[in-house]
């Protein structure tokens, strides 16, 4: 089993380059295969999620090419499969991308229904809704969906929620439908405008990501591109929670700064200092951290993928803030019970937690429950007194590339540890 040690209380100091976006990764990978030819995507995140799409991408007949640590080259001239087999569907949530890239590239598609964070329920309800506007047959048998259509048609399409997965799988589905689609009540997060233009580039006509109100008029064919992603939003606002909660100054490079905006509001409320750049951000931790109230929201609101971070940052706060998680039903809290086992003061109710600041967290074992819950797992932790072992970091490395290498750099104690079953703690390499 491989875990994380962290030895908490370093100030950290210096500089951390951020990858590219994951959630912007996990859709632009499954949108090559609407091309036949070589795509050439740069600035790639080295992260679990696009080692199982690369390898999905290869089952279908993808050639894949690392050109450099972060450059992959994939020719999808050779496809000769529509189906995404259960070994890895289960192991991510974006497998079920590959259903509107093959509805756009082929007509047809198998996917077995998607794995993914246990972030709870995650319904597909909405995607499966937009298919079937654009004239798609859709069915769901023995856990696999079938998803298949001799023409698409251009159609107007409202959701019923604001899901960025939909958002993201019905336009690439919809920019091989004949005529113009309508899509209302979109997701607006950095990464749908990052898709968008990334088939924009191959030759799809998408108006208006970023908005409410997506406009796209089906082409016939899409050709191959070079591309590069934008940089991680999630990651950056990651690095930044922890230098504010560390009381540390960190320099964070390659990054957006108009993305990190909701993030940067409450950070400075919470009495960091923060001072962008042109494509960095430096964020100064307070003597003192100030207690806020964050909701957690769609993009442009406050990104549930950090609620749990400025969560564990909250922890150590003068007063009591009030956390609310507005996309997830379930609350996404499960992680709160970790943090207790630190000392920290939570009361969770629904779609609420109340975080009454302690004067201290004390290190102890805890787990990652899901990507970001370890995250913040991890900001707790260096914020603690003594060691903390932090399990299932499998979630961690799904979406933060390098991260032992990154923290230690800039100071953090944190190592990686294998502890083979009935032996004694040896280091990894
Ligand atoms: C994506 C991100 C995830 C992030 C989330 C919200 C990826 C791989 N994952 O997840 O990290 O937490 O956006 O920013 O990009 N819903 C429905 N029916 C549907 C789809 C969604 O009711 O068909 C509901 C969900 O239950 C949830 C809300 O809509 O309450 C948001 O879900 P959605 O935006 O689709 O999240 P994901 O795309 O799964």
């Amino acid at each position: 089993m491989e875990k994380f040690l962290v030895k908490g209380g370093n100030t950290l100091s210096g500089e951390i380059n951020i990858g590219g976006a994951k959630n912007a990764a996990v859709a632009i990978l499954p949108a090559t295969v609407m091309a036949r030819g070589r795509c050439v995507i740069e600035n790639v995140p080295d992260i679990s999620d696009v080692r199982v799409l690369l390898d999905i991408l290869s089952q279908l007949g993808a050639k894949i090419e690392m050109l450099s640590n972060d450059t992959v080259a994939i020719d999808t001239t050779d496809i000769n499969s529509n189906e995404v087999p259960y070994e890895l569907a289960k192991m991510i949530r974006a497998s079920y991308y590959f259903i509107g890239a093959l509805l756009g590239r082929c007509s047809e598609a198998h996917v077995s229904m998607p794995g993914g964070c246990n972030l709870g329920v995650r319904p597909i309800d909405q995607h499966l809704k937009g298919f079937q506007a654009l004239g798609a047959e859709v069915t769901v048998d023995g856990g696999i969906i079938h998803a298949k259509a001799d023409r698409m048609l251009g159609s107007h399409i409202h959701f019923d929620v604001v899901s960025v997965g939909a958002t993201i799988n019905v336009m690439m589905a919809a920019v091989r439908a004949h005529g113009i689609t309508i899509m209302e009540n979109v997701a607006k997060e950095p990464h749908i405008v990052d898709l968008a233009n990334f088939l924009n580039s191959m030759g799809a006509d998408i108006r208006g990501a970023g908005t409410d109100v997506i406009k796209i008029h089906g082409v016939d064919m899409l050709r191959p591109s070079t591309y590069s992603i934008i940089p991680d939003q999630i990651e950056a606002g990651t690095y930044m929670v922890m230098a504010a909660a560390t009381g540390s100054s960190l320099l964070i490079k390659n990054v957006i700064p108009k993305h990190l905006e909701a993030i940067t509001d409450k950070l400075i409320s919470s009495g960091a200092e923060v001072e962008e750049f042109d494509d960095s951000i430096r964020v100064t931790g307070g003597k003192v951290i100030k207690k806020i109230n964050v909701k957690a929201m769609p993009h442009p609101g406050f990104p549930t993928d950090m609620q749990p971070q400025i969560t564990a940052m909250l922890c150590r706060a003068e007063g009591t803030s009030i956390i609310t998680e507005g996309v997830w039903e379930g609350g996404r809290f499960r992680y709160t019970d970790e943090l207790k086992r630190m000392g920290a003061n939570i009361s969770v109710d629904g779609k609420m937690a109340v975080v009454e600041g302690v004067s201290k967290l004390t290190g102890a074992p805890v787990r990652a429950a899901d990507l970001r819950a370890g995250a913040a797992m991890i900001i707790a932790a260096l914020t603690a007194e003594g060691t903390t072992e932090i399990e299932d970091i499998h979630y961690i490395e799904r979406g933060y590339e390098n991260i032992v290498a990154k923290l230690t750099a800039v100071g953090a104690d944190i190592q990686k540890i294998i502890v083979p079953d009935g032996d004694s703690m040896r280091q990894a390499q």
